[in-house]
């Protein structure tokens, strides 16, 4: 539609249902057209400005491999060759970029910088994720839910179970109020949402019949759900020093066989964004693991869990490609 064209993607909180819809379908499209060989380049000529002011792997992929399957360029910014934010400010960077690309993807901290870059740049900005909100891995998620569970949104239930006061949490939460889910958030109150969002959210749930529950008991979290959700206990950005009292509060989250039977869904499905401390193969992971024995298991989820046929989260990472896609063809094409 062409309430989507040249628009920037921020948070999702000012999307319609009606165009999340769309972005969800074409997504699906471009999937298969892909897949087909049939994929039609609707991007040549067009540049696109990617900025990471945090590391990724998923988000910068899906960009880069997106933009180049339909004919556009990137140029990779980090911090440590980039004057952004730094030696120049965003308001300066924004207009300089905003000249020369079509586009700027942003990755980074608060939410002001890339609404700035927005309000600034001229050109349509869209958010790789912020402490606040990851608005392309709710795209990703609606269309893996969708795939794995074909029923319509108001009857799809799931879980997010974790510190869900940061960006996957609260991101879930909104989507699942604006599209009329049966949402619940398992967690220690201390981990709820704050409470302007969580207005916003019941607002949004009046509008679509949405069912919200929160709850410190996961397993209160868990029954019947379609699908459980989790996070890493402790985000980009944060300090290491936060492990302590993560592990003291989210412990009784964690995703393991018990919880996973506890929904009492056989079919019960598995999601993650990614990455996962699962394991002892990371770093973080081995010492986070080594030095805390009731984490023998895993962190935010179990190896067992991780890896079983109930684990659906590398279908869902590779659904990072067909969503950004969407949001790069409704907007640029
Ligand atoms: N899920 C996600 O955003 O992954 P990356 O941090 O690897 O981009
Ligand atoms: N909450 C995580 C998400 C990573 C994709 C973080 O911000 O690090």
């Amino acid at each position: 539609p062409s309430s989507l064209k040249n628009r920037s993607l921020l948070s999702l909180v000012n999307h319609t249902p009606a165009e999340i819809d769309y972005l969800i379908e074409l997504a699906a499209d471009l999937k298969r057209a892909k897949r087909a060989g049939t994929e039609v380049r609707q991007l040549t000529g067009k540049s696109i400005a990617l900025i990471f002011e945090k590391t990724s792997t998923r988000t910068r992929s899906a960009f880069e491999v997106a933009a180049y399957d339909q004919g556009a360029h990137t140029t990779f910014f980090d911090p440590s060759v980039s004057q952004i934010g730094h030696k120049e400010s965003i308001k300066d960077s924004a207009r300089v970029l905003g000249s020369m690309y079509d586009a700027i993807e942003y990755r980074g901290f608060s939410q002001e910088v890339v609404e700035e870059l927005a309000e600034y740049s001229g050109v349509p900005v869209f958010n790789g994720l912020t402490d606040e909100w990851h608005p392309t891995q709710m795209l990703c998620d609606l269309l893996t839910m969708k795939e794995t569970c074909q029923k319509p949104w108001k009857k799809i239930s799931f879980a997010y179970l974790g510190d869900a006061r940061f960006n996957t949490g609260n991101s879930l939460l909104m989507i699942g109020a604006k599209m009329g889910m049966d949402v619940r958030i398992g967690a220690p109150k201390e981990y709820w949402p704050n409470e302007e969002l969580l207005a916003l959210c019941q607002s949004f749930a009046e509008a679509s019949g949405a069912r919200i529950l929160l709850t410190e008991d996961p397993v209160e979290a868990v029954r019947g759900v379609d699908f459980i959700h989790t996070d890493i206990w402790v985000s980009m950005g944060e300090p290491k020093e936060v492990w302590d009292e993560r592990i003291k509060a989210l412990l009784p989250y964690q995703v393991n066989r018990q919880l996973m039977e506890a929904s009492g869904n056989p079919d019960v499905k598995f999601m993650h964004c990614l990455p996962a401390y699962h394991n002892t193969e990371t770093k973080v992971g081995k010492s986070v693991i080594e030095a805390y024995p009731e984490l023998k298991d895993g962190i935010e989820v179990t190896e067992e869990v991780f890896e079983s046929p109930a684990s659906i989260v590398f279908q869902q990472a590779g659904n990072r490609l067909p969503t950004i896609k969407a949001v790069l063809v409704s907007s640029l094409a």
